[in-house]
């Protein structure tokens, strides 16, 4: 009798709609609600020295990408000398916290170190040293590092190639070149491209789908895509970011929201962000989480923010202006856009 009186009344307390107190609530975590990951980019000397950040980190969120440890800049100083040790530390953590390790970034045109950029090589030189560089990456982190973003923002907004230096000096083919580096030093991790602005440029997300379809097809090992996602209000159009995942899945790829967040000052007008641009900026979140849960479980790699707190968000020093992109503000008090993604996701 009592487990009948269980049946009915468990499903009234917690049933489809969750009390406001208890969504809004950051005691219970965004991670455990889903059936895939929730990232943050980490800043590896916050996690170690700030007890507040740590504690959202460990507790809200189950995937770690690193935001600048695993850049070619931090890792590779120098071309026979690669800097392990913050590298291994966030590995560490990872492997003793039950956090999946995403690798961000193995090719990419900024954040080089000096003696790349000043590479002087023939086009075999350039190849062999852009293989070097991946595989002794891959091969370190080999079944510690779940899934690569191989090459970071390779594509030019009308669709063309970007010029940077891989492709001036090794030619278009860098990119297959190194996915099957990567591949080649970790056959188990997932590969990935990842780009910006995917979302809202169908001229670019055209030209980035069939470029990897064709590699594919070719027989190169690519697995996903990774969607920065860096969005803004009131600049971005949620109906047209539901196509854009429906597009990923339709090429049979993996999507990755690799790098979440949503400007509420794009223009650098305001001071302060009210209450009313927080509540578009949550209903922006929740509106893409909802399209996220909407495409099969199979293509969705997992949903990554940007960091946790407006406090360190790249934007405020990146482009030298106010603003307030992710779900914690700089108290690290839990945002409306936390309240929403606990309500929708
Ligand atoms: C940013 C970091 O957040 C900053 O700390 C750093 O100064 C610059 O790079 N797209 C990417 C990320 O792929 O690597 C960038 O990260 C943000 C834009």
């Amino acid at each position: 009798m009592t487990k009948y009186i269980l049946f009915i009344t468990v499903p009234l307390l917690f049933g489809c709609k969750k009390p406001a107190s208890t969504v809004c609530s950051d005691q219970s975590a965004l991670c455990e609600q889903t059936d895939f990951k929730i990232g943050t980019a980490v800043d590896i000397s916050l996690l170690f020295s700030d007890v507040a950040y740590a504690e959202i980190a460990r507790k809200q969120f189950n995937s770690i990408t690193p935001e600048n440890t695993f850049k070619p800049t931090e890792i590779h100083p120098s071309e026979n000398g690669f800097n392990w040790t913050e590298a291994d530390q966030l590995q560490e953590y990872c492997r003793l916290n039950n956090k999946r390790l995403h690798g961000h970034t193995l090719i990419w045109h900024q954040q080089l170190p000096g003696w790349m950029e000043q590479f002087n090589g023939n086009a075999e030189e350039w190849d062999t040293m852009m293989k070097t560089h991946i595989q002794e990456i891959v091969r370190h982190f080999k079944g510690k590092v779940s899934g690569w973003d191989v090459v970071n923002e390779a594509f030019n907004e009308d669709g063309t190639l970007r010029n940077n230096i891989w492709r001036q000096h090794i030619g278009d083919l860098y990119l297959e070149k190194a996915f099957n580096y990567a591949h080649e030093a970790d056959p188990a991790a997932l590969l990935f491209y990842n780009d910006y602005g995917l979302e809202s440029n169908s001229t670019k997300r055209t030209a980035v789908l069939s470029h990897f379809k064709n590699l594919k097809m070719k027989g190169v090992r690519i697995d996903g895509i990774g969607m920065q996602m860096h969005l803004n209000i009131p600049g971005s159009d949620p109906g047209e970011t539901a196509a854009a995942m429906v597009a990923v899945c339709q090429h049979d790829f993996l999507l990755h929201i690799s790098e979440m967040d949503i400007s509420v000052n794009p223009l650098n007008k305001t001071i302060k962000a009210d209450k009313n641009l927080l509540e578009k900026q949550a209903d922006l979140f929740g509106k893409i989480a909802f399209h996220y849960r909407q495409i099969p479980g199979k293509y969705r790699y997992g949903m990554t923010f940007w960091g946790i707190s407006d406090k360190h968000t790249w934007i405020r020093s990146y482009f030298n202006r106010n603003d307030y992109p992710l779900l914690y503000d700089d108290d690290y008090s839990p945002k409306p856009a936390y309240c929403k993604l606990k309500e929708v996701l």
